[in-house]
């Protein structure tokens, strides 16, 4: 079954072609970073915009490079929650008039679903049941993924989710947007205790995180030695603050996989991208004696290929839309769609 693929939910534009939820016919990724870069951060309308000049000309690129026919698709999966309203619109209106004018099904997709389907990519013997960690720019939580559209919220961040927690501290730190991979290469020559931050956990609350309190110290570590008119570490304040944040997530995880007793963890997101997350991933899992799975450097960033994977096991669930089909800001990983409740559609 070959699945046209859609992504818009945020500053990457992507359309992929998937078979069988597990081969990649083409990933085509177009990033915006460059048009938000100006602004430190993402804006939404101009993401919104961007997507709307070039998904046409990409979902056409990915046919040609795919060498498939647009009658060869089965179906068109696509992003609709959670993300930017207004670019997860253009994604789910193109995706919407695909499947009317080729009269093939249409699909919707969850966006941290697709990132954990990221590593059925990378990895084909993996099948659920599973535990995840899901660490995106927008999201962190801990999932016990019963089977591929069977997930349970184990424990989520109260506040802000990891990658914005790495955006924040590098833009405090003179990084620019992404701030996660400048501040990854930052940190590399870094003392990694030298500053004592606050974990990004929960009192109470084990598969809980809470990354505002973490960020706030770091820029209240920034100003202060700025207003003392000291000399920046800024190195340091890198290396201290993502050995804190990894200090905040992989003790839960491991804590998450021993309940639910699973033999095997898996990864997913654009920060599962951090080195030092990583190996300190691969030690613990070890460690335990259990499995990791964590994807390569280009799917743990937003892709298409990702929701052309989970697409198809939303397929097999029978999780099809009409014409109907909205785009949600918020969405809890574990809603089947239809969606029995959206917060901020
Ligand atoms: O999954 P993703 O591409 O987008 C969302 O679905 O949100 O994640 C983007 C986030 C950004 O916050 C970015 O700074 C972070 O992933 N990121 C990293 C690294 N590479 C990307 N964070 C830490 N270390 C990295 N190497």
């Amino acid at each position: 079954m070959k699945i046209l693929a859609i992504e818009s939910s945020c500053d990457e534009t992507a359309v992929a072609v998937v078979e069988d939820g597990r081969k990649v016919l083409t990933d085509q990724v177009f990033s915006q970073a460059d048009l938000h870069a100006v602004y430190g951060g993402v804006v939404p309308e101009i993401a919104a915009r961007g997507h709307i000049e070039v998904i046409a000309q990409l979902a056409q690129r990915a046919l040609d490079e795919a060498h498939v026919a647009r009658e060869e698709l089965d179906a068109v999966a696509v992003t609709y929650a959670p993300g930017l309203i207004g670019a997860l619109l253009v994604g789910v209106n193109f995706a919407k008039a695909c499947a009317l004018a080729l009269q093939i099904p249409l699909i919707p997709v969850h966006h941290i679903r697709g990132h954990i389907a990221a590593n059925y990519l990378a990895y084909p013997e993996l099948k659920p049941p599973f535990l995840c960690l899901a660490i995106s720019g927008g999201n962190t939580l801990l999932a016990d993924v019963r089977d591929y559209t069977d997930i349970h919220i184990m424990g989520a961040t109260r506040d802000d989710a990891a990658g914005e927690c790495f955006d924040k501290t590098a833009r405090v730190l003179g990084l620019p947007y992404p701030g996660g991979k400048p501040l990854q290469e930052l940190a590399r020559t870094g003392d990694e205790h030298k500053y004592p931050f606050p974990l990004a956990q929960v009192h109470g609350e084990p598969y809980e995180f809470s990354f505002s309190g973490l960020k706030t110290a770091v820029v209240n570590l920034v100003h202060h030695e700025q207003q003392l008119g000291h000399a920046l570490d800024k190195p340091s304040i890198a290396a201290s603050f993502t050995r804190t944040v990894s200090d905040s997530l992989v003790p839960p995880t491991i804590a998450a996989a021993r309940e639910t007793g699973y033999n095997q963890i898996v990864v997913a997101g654009g920060v599962a991208a951090n080195t030092t997350i990583r190996s300190d991933f691969q030690r613990a899992v070890q460690a335990e004696g259990k499995k990791l799975y964590i994807p390569p450097l280009r799917l743990c960033g937003d892709n298409g290929a990702m929701i052309g994977s989970q697409g198809y096991y939303e397929f097999l669930a029978g999780h099809t839309a009409d014409e109907t089909l909205n785009a949600y800001a918020t969405l809890d990983v574990s809603e089947d769609y239809p969606p029995a409740s959206v917060k901020n559609p």
